[in-house]
């Protein structure tokens, strides 16, 4: 049983990463959980990789990581991410490719936790539906009996479901949540991303989520970082496309307050669609 801090898609974001662990030793937690995309889209993979390496953070590999290394191909990349990794197997060096490469695809940690980055079958499936965390639990169910607690990332979207005999529940990804063992259920549970940098304008937050296993009680965190200088250097880097990277620079010259009040409106309209 421990306190643990538990993060995942930093993608090469040094800032991101460096305000999550200064967050998580105020906290006092005793152990952080990476569950990969380490690396792409950001300009800092190596430092990212040696931070992570120095402060013997237990993590798993993304799609983005298998990438990286050439374990597997582009072909189910968006351009954004197949651009920024080609940029990425350029920067990384001998170290870091090495220590990416053997990324285990999961943990299990006091053997009812699991970490997976995607499907547990599949780094490059997302967990979006009902029917993917269902297909999930019979696989947990068969190769990884058991498990009670299903962490994974990979979506970029902070969420908590509650799985149990063929029903899926959402719960709110908000603040503090009890989670009540009970026979047979799975909590799936996304602690969101660290790197903001592709959330909409004016939600520039890293997210990541404490665990108290002793308790049972899971909170979801948001902190302010630096994404301004993260940006910068991602775009003076080259891990943005050209028309990405000029938008993102247009976007920049904006006033802040009428960016946060185009997403606000964006927001209320997708609520009412
Ligand atoms: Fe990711
Ligand atoms: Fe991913």
């Amino acid at each position: 049983m421990a306190h643990y801090g538990v993060i995942a898609d930093l993608h090469g974001n040094l800032e991101a990463l460096q305000a999550a662990l200064a967050f998580l030793d105020r906290r006092g937690v005793e152990r952080v959980l990476c569950l990969g995309d380490v690396v792409g889209y950001n300009a800092d993979p190596n430092a990212c990789v040696s931070l992570l390496r120095q402060r013997g953070i237990a993590t798993i590999a993304g799609n983005h990581d298998r990438i990286a290394v050439g374990a597997l191909g582009l072909e189910r990349c968006s351009s954004i991410a197949a651009h920024a990794l080609r940029r990425t197997r350029r920067a990384l060096d001998a170290a870091s490719r090495a220590w990416l490469r053997d990324l285990p695809a999961h943990q299990a940690v006091e053997q009812r936790l699991l970490l997976t980055h995607g499907s547990v079958d599949d780094v490059q499936r997302y967990l979006w539906t009902y029917d993917d965390l269902r297909d999930n639990h019979r696989l947990l169910e068969r190769e990884h009996p058991g498990t009670t607690i299903c962490f994974f990332g990979h979506t970029h979207r902070a969420a908590l479901y509650r799985s149990v005999g063929g029903q899926v529940v959402e719960l709110a990804a908000l603040g503090e949540v009890m989670l009540p063992a009970a026979p047979n259920a799975v909590y799936f549970i996304n602690p969101g991303a660290l790197d903001a940098a592709r959330k909409v304008v004016g939600e520039r937050w890293a997210e990541l989520a404490l665990f108290d296993s002793a308790r049972g009680v899971l909170t979801f965190c948001r902190l302010r970082y630096d994404h301004a200088a993260s940006e910068r250097k991602a775009l003076r880097g080259g891990y943005r496309l050209g028309p990405l990277a000029r938008g993102s620079r247009w976007l920049s010259a904006l006033p802040r307050r009428a960016l946060a009040g185009t997403a606000r409106r964006l927001r209320a309209v997708w609520r009412d669609r």
